[in-house]
């Protein structure tokens, strides 16, 4: 081969490392970001990294494009390894128009998402853009749909992951919104459909991108995004841990990490339940003193703070958790902790990860507010996920399992495998004041002394109901168990569960109550 070959190929590709060339990469270094080749070094095992489509460039001629070439056309696709896994990643770059997405941009990430929906890998995308490449128009705004076109088919298939490291804007926010998970920077990232110069116009609220969609709104208002991480690096750690709990595909499983016995016995456990029933407690530590040691990985950590979610390990195999909080609204359900559940509920189905949750919910939460926002088909959301989620499930009832909130969170009869009780469960349609006041309020009323009645009558139903063994007296409850010793019964039981398989009736898709 003649030299000058390969000097022309090394050429170009020193060329297309450059991105928008040094001024653009050491003004994107300014705004505290990693440039996209960074961001993609910093995820991919070393040297594992291969691009696809390094050189190709856009097709435009309008507005004097032709003479604005860039090798790559702003964004770096390709496939590697992630802790040894293949997976396919584009990452928008910045530097070059903004990371805008031109009609070549969309086929790059096209041509990635099939293949990893075709050889069942990961795709994980890293978005820094401004947007439709706008001198394009249409051509660019029909790649965004070939591209939330692909989310969608590859939806339940492989593990989408996205992380929002700059600008997200526009309809550009509607293919991180299909994939499974969302992680955003603080300070340098922002979503929203509208920015605030359109917010000003039409609704005259003043408001700025940071306010309106910075990585703090949206984790805990929106709850678009699921994890918010401090910078570039510490979103790439985030994102490579959060993937070690999930399989490459919906046909595998996740793979288990090396578990040695001797820690099944957690003492600790036995003292985290007050004494009063009304107490809160911080249902984390009932997580952590079941899970192993420093697995749980929290999704949603902000949003809805009355449901728990995540994920973890035990005995060294992937679990997601859904388990209601106590310390937060008494670990009532309402709308947004329904969507949050079943959310990740679908999840931990869709990717063959069983599921642990943990109860102590006091009811569905009252209120115009609740109703009127539709608490009623977002509970019901919650109710459906669990119904029809196929992995091995397991329940814990630690305290309180009140009402239409304990047939929801995955009590037998909906499913579950095995569903444990402590000594301080308490299974009743209400709790034991509520229920008293309501069934023997003539007889109190009547009283000489009604408080002092409605004393006697609640010590009376809570005698009654206030405990697990109605339940376990019907099979509801498969065994009361020690809090002490739950972490060998989970162990065993999600052992027992390891090769469950269940079908649903046949059908096309079900109706989830959107
Ligand atoms: C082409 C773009 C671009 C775009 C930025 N650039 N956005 N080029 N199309 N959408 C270019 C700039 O011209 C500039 O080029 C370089 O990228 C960096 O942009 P700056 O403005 O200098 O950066 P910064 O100050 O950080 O501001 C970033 C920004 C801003 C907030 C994203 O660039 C911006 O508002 N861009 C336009 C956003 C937009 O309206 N997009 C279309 C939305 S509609 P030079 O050569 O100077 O470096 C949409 C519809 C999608 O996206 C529909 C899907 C269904």
């Amino acid at each position: 081969m003649l030299k000058k070959n390969l000097e022309i190929l090394q050429e170009k590709k020193d060329k297309a490392l450059l991105g928008g060339g040094e001024n653009r990469i050491a003004k994107q270094h300014e705004k505290g970001k990693l440039t996209a080749r960074e961001r993609v070094h910093f995820l991919m095992d070393e040297g594992s990294f291969e691009e696809i489509g390094m050189l190709v460039t856009h097709r435009s001629t309008d507005f004097g494009m032709e003479k604005q070439i860039f090798l790559g056309d702003g964004v770096i696709t390709g496939y590697g390894t992630v802790q040894g896994r293949i997976v396919y990643v584009f990452a928008q770059d910045f530097t070059v128009f903004g990371g805008s997405l031109s009609e070549t941009h969309a086929e790059k990430i096209c041509k990635i998402m099939d293949l990893a929906i075709q050889n069942g890998a990961p795709v994980i995308g890293l978005n820094d853009s401004g947007g439709a490449r706008i001198q394009e128009g249409v051509r660019s705004l029909g790649g965004y749909a070939d591209i939330f076109y692909r989310n969608t088919l590859a939806s339940g298939v492989i593990p989408q992951l996205s992380a929002i490291m700059g600008p997200c804007a526009g309809g550009a926010v509607y293919s991180p919104a299909i994939t499974d998970f969302i992680m955003m920077v603080q300070d340098t990232s922002y979503m929203f459909v509208t920015g605030p110069n359109v917010v000003k116009t039409v609704t005259n609220e003043e408001v700025t991108s940071e306010e309106l969609g910075g990585a703090s709104a949206h984790s805990t208002k929106s709850g678009v995004t699921h994890i918010t991480a401090v910078n570039d690096i510490d979103c790439i750690n985030k994102l490579k841990a959060l993937l070690s709990y999930m399989p490459q595909n919906c046909e595998e499983k996740p793979k288990a990490i090396p578990y040695e016995i001797g820690d099944e016995y957690r003492e600790e456990l036995s003292t985290i339940i007050p004494d009063s029933a009304n107490q809160p407690y911080e249902m984390k530590e009932v997580i952590e003193g079941i899970v192993d040691q420093d697995s749980f990985y929290e999704i949603h950590k902000d949003y809805a703070e009355n449901i728990v979610v995540g994920f973890a390990r035990i005995a060294g195999k992937s679990v997601g958790i859904v388990a209601n909080q106590p310390m937060n609204m008494a670990g009532v359900l309402d709308v947004n902790s329904s969507k949050k559940g079943a959310r990740f509920v679908r999840f931990c189905d869709c990717f063959n990860i069983p599921l642990l949750v943990l109860v102590d919910v006091p009811g569905f939460l009252p209120g115009t507010d609740q109703e009127w926002n539709g608490i009623i088909t977002n509970g019901a959301k919650l109710l459906y996920a669990f119904s029809e989620a196929t992995v091995p499930r397991i329940t814990l009832i630690t305290r309180k399992a009140y009402g239409g909130a304990y047939d929801v969170m995955n009590s037998k009869h909906i499913g579950a495998d095995m569903n444990f009780a402590w000594p301080s469960a308490e299974i009743a349609v209400m709790g034991a004041k509520g229920a008293s006041e309501i069934i023997f309020r003539k007889e109190i009323k009547a009283a000489d002394d009604p408080a002092e009645k409605l004393k006697e009558k609640e010590a009376e139903y809570a005698d009654k109901f206030a405990h697990p063994y109605r339940a376990a007296s019907r099979g509801f409850i498969d065994e009361v168990i020690e809090p002490r010793d739950s972490r060998r019964k989970l162990i065993k039981a999600f052992a027992m569960l390891e090769n469950k398989v269940a079908k649903l009736p046949k059908k096309k898709h079900g109706n989830l109550p959107l």
